[in-house]
C-alpha cells in the first residue's frame, strides 16, 4: 500500500487529495493544525485505504520534526500543500509588517523543515516524491497585476527551495515537484475560481503519477495542466 503524507489536510485541495489517494487505496498521513475540529477528513475513515490524522502547525518550527517522530515507514507521496494569504500583506503602503513573516513561516520554511524531516522516509519508499504546493502568483515573470507582497514573494522563494531540494535530493532518487494547482474553488481561492478541487487534484496525482521513477520532471514548476511556468 502507498503512503501519502499531506499537510493542510482538513479542507480544501488537501481534503480533496486525502479523499482521491484513499479511494484509490492509499494509506494517507493527513497532518492538520486541529485533529479534532477536522470533521469532514474522519469520515473519510470509513472508505477504502487506511487514514492517519497527526496534529501539525505549519507555524511552530518544531512540528515537522515532532511529526516525523509518529508518522513512521516510508513515505511514498510527501505533499507540503498548507499554505495562507494574509490580507495584510496584499497592497502597497502597509504591506511589510509581522504578517509577512507568517506568511514566511508558513509558506516557505515549513515546507522546507518538512522534507528536512521526511527526506529520509521519501527515500526509503518505492516512489520517491515529493510535491510542494506553490502557486503561480509565486511566478515573477507572470505578475502582471502587482501587490500581494507577502503571498508572492513566499511562494517565489519556495520555488527557489524546491530547485535546490531536487538537486540536493537527485542522488537519493527523489524527484521533488513544484506545482500550481490552478485557480480553484476553495476559501483561499473563492467561488471564482475556475477549477474545482476535484478537478484540480485529479490533474495533481497524474503529474505525480507521471514524476514517478522520472527525474526529467524534478525541480520543474508544474501549471496543474502539466505545462511549464516561468519562474
Ligand atoms: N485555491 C487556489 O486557487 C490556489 C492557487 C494556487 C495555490 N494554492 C495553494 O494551495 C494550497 C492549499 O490551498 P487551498 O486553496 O486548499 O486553501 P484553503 O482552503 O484556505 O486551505 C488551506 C489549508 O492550509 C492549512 N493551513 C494554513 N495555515 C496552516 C498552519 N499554520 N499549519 C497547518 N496548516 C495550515 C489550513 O488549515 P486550517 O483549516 O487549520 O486553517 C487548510 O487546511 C496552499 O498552499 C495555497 O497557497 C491554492
Amino acid at each position: 500500500m502507498h503512503h501519502a503524507l499531506i499537510t493542510g489536510a482538513n479542507r480544501g485541495l488537501g481534503l480533496e487529495h486525502a479523499r482521491q489517494l484513499l479511494e484509490r487505496g492509499w494509506h494517507v498521513s493527513a497532518a492538520v493544525r486541529n485533529p479534532d475540529a477536522a470533521t469532514e477528513l474522519a469520515a473519510l475513515a470509513e472508505g477504502e485505504g487506511k487514514l492517519d490524522i497527526h496534529a501539525y502547525d505549519a507555524a511552530d518550527p518544531a512540528s515537522a520534526a515532532a511529526l516525523a517522530a509518529v508518522v513512521t515507514g516510508p513515505v511514498d507521496l510527501l505533499f507540503a500543500n498548507a499554505g495562507m494569504a494574509s490580507g495584510e500583506t496584499r497592497a502597497f503602503g502597509q504591506a511589510a509588517g509581522a504578517a509577512m513573516l507568517d506568511e514566511f513561516r508558513v509558506n516557505t520554511i515549513a515546507p522546507l523543515a518538512l522534507v528536512e524531516a521526511f527526506a529520509g522516509q521519501v527515500e526509503a519508499s518505492e516512489m520517491k516524491v515529493i510535491a510542494l504546493q506553490s502557486s503561480r502568483m509565486g511566478s515573477v515573470r507572470e505578475n502582471e497585476s502587482g501587490g500581494a507582497y507577502g503571498y508572492r514573494s513566499s511562494k517565489a522563494a519556495l520555488n527557489a527551495i524546491g530547485k535546490s531540494l531536487s538537486i540536493d535530493l537527485k542522488d537519493r532518487g527523489i524527484v521533488v515537484l513544484i506545482l500550481h494547482p490552478g485557480w480553484v474553488k476553495t476559501d483561499m481561492g473563492g467561488p471564482q475560481g475556475q477549477l474545482t478541487v476535484q478537478e484540480s487534484v485529479s490533474g495533481q496525482l497524474d503529474l505525480i503519477a507521471r514524476a514517478y521513477g522520472n527525474p526529467v520532471m524534478s525541480g520543474r514548476f508544474y501549471h496543474v495542466s502539466g505545462q511549464d511556468l516561468p519562474w
